[in-house]
């Protein structure tokens, strides 16, 4: 019986890389498709920072919406670093196809398939994870997207529809035999929504029975929990959502802990700092002006959250209106706290 990732001791060996189609990846670890949060700028960083893959907030196979700034931003590879992965989201078999043969144009070298994510906006026309609870749709999905393009298909999904129909591994299984290169599996049901603790049970037979990489997914906010999952499902690599809002470093602490077994200190104050502010300036410049402030406020909202005393500055940081008075209030922020650190040295 293996212990559980939840808690006791655990490290052993590790597969090191694995590939998708012909991209090898390096590090296991890997940022999630994530809705508002994973979008160029975020990703180009969590890749600088040690995530071996990265992949994009899902976009909707109705192209008709394409043209929306939201879908425009969403769409734009142009110069990002490799290999790029773009998911799509919806649940007719055409237009998912279609979708896909879209983005490869656009750039994309690897597709994946969200059938993970409970968003109502996507639930609501049958896609995302509400899909899992038809299996023949499943299958027309993965065989209409494999077979219109060349590129490595992958599929996301969560480990069933509910708890009485947790069916992740007929998924798996029909996944591999479709096709699919690789398959990213969050350790609850769509029912589940993120109630209680995402469970690794599945994944793991999941990863005994098939031979294409699995992805463990769900909770996973450090490098040691990262390597007591992979360790008990024997996943190919974590995959990592919400513990990289703010967080960018956490894949290179994680690769380094999984390579090594040694834990890298917390970046300083003045790392952060240098993070945060290359950070705001690839949104202001990806986004323009106006957006670009906008969305940069969640973002350090997100840095700043585990700071002491931050909330002031928060609220402060939150009326600002142009990238400039953005930027001066992020450096004056931590100048005043590395400077009050450095006295109390
Ligand atoms: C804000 C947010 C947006 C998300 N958007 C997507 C998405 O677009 N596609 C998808 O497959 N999953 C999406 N997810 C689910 C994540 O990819 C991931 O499976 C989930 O957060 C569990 O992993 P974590 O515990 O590491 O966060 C989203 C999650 C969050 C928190």
């Amino acid at each position: 019986m293996r212990p559980d990732p939840r808690e006791g001791e655990l490290p052993t060996e590790l597969p090191s890389s694995f590939a998708i189609g012909p991209y090898n990846i390096g590090a296991p670890v890997i940022l999630a498709p994530m809705a508002g949060v994973t979008d160029r700028p975020f990703r180009s960083l969590c890749r600088e920072l040690g995530a071996g893959l990265v992949v994009s907030e899902m976009v909707t196979s109705d192209t008709s919406l394409w043209d929306s700034r939201k879908s425009r931003t969403r769409l734009d590879h142009a110069g990002e670093s490799g290999p790029i992965s773009v998911q799509i989201a919806g649940g007719d078999p055409e237009m998912m196809a279609n979708a896909a043969r879209e983005n490869v144009r656009r750039g994309a070298q690897i597709i994946d398939i969200n059938m993970g994510c409970p968003a109502k906006k996507v639930c609501k026309k049958a896609a995302g994870s509400a899909l899992l609870r038809d299996e023949k749709l499943v299958a027309d999905i993965l065989e209409a997207v494999v077979s219109s393009v060349s590129v490595p298909v992958t599929l996301k999904i969560r480990t069933g529809w509910c708890p009485d129909s947790r069916n992740g591994l007929t998924v798996a299984k029909m996944a591999e035999d479709l096709g699919v290169s690789a398959l990213a599996v969050h350790g609850r049901t769509r029912a589940c929504g993120y109630h209680g603790q995402a469970e690794f049970d599945t994944i793991a037979e999941i990863v005994s029975a098939v031979k294409i990489p699995v992805f463990a997914n769900g909770d996973i906010t450090g490098a040691e929990k990262a390597r007591k999952v992979l360790d008990y499902t024997g996943a190919a690599a974590v995959m990592i959502g919400r513990a990289a809002q703010g967080r960018p470093w956490i894949f290179r602490e994680i690769a380094h802990y999984l390579a090594t077994g040694e834990q890298l200190p917390e970046p300083s104050l003045d790392e952060v700092r240098d993070i945060l502010i290359t950070h705001l300036s690839e949104l202001h410049r990806f986004y323009g002006a106006v957006m670009g402030v906008r969305i940069a406020r969640k973002h350090v909202g997100w840095y700043v959250k585990t700071l002491a005393d931050s909330d002031d500055f928060r609220k402060t940081f939150n009326q600002l209106d142009c990238a400039e008075a953005q930027h001066a209030s992020v450096r004056e922020w931590f100048e005043r706290r590395i400077t009050r650190g450095a006295k109390a040295a």
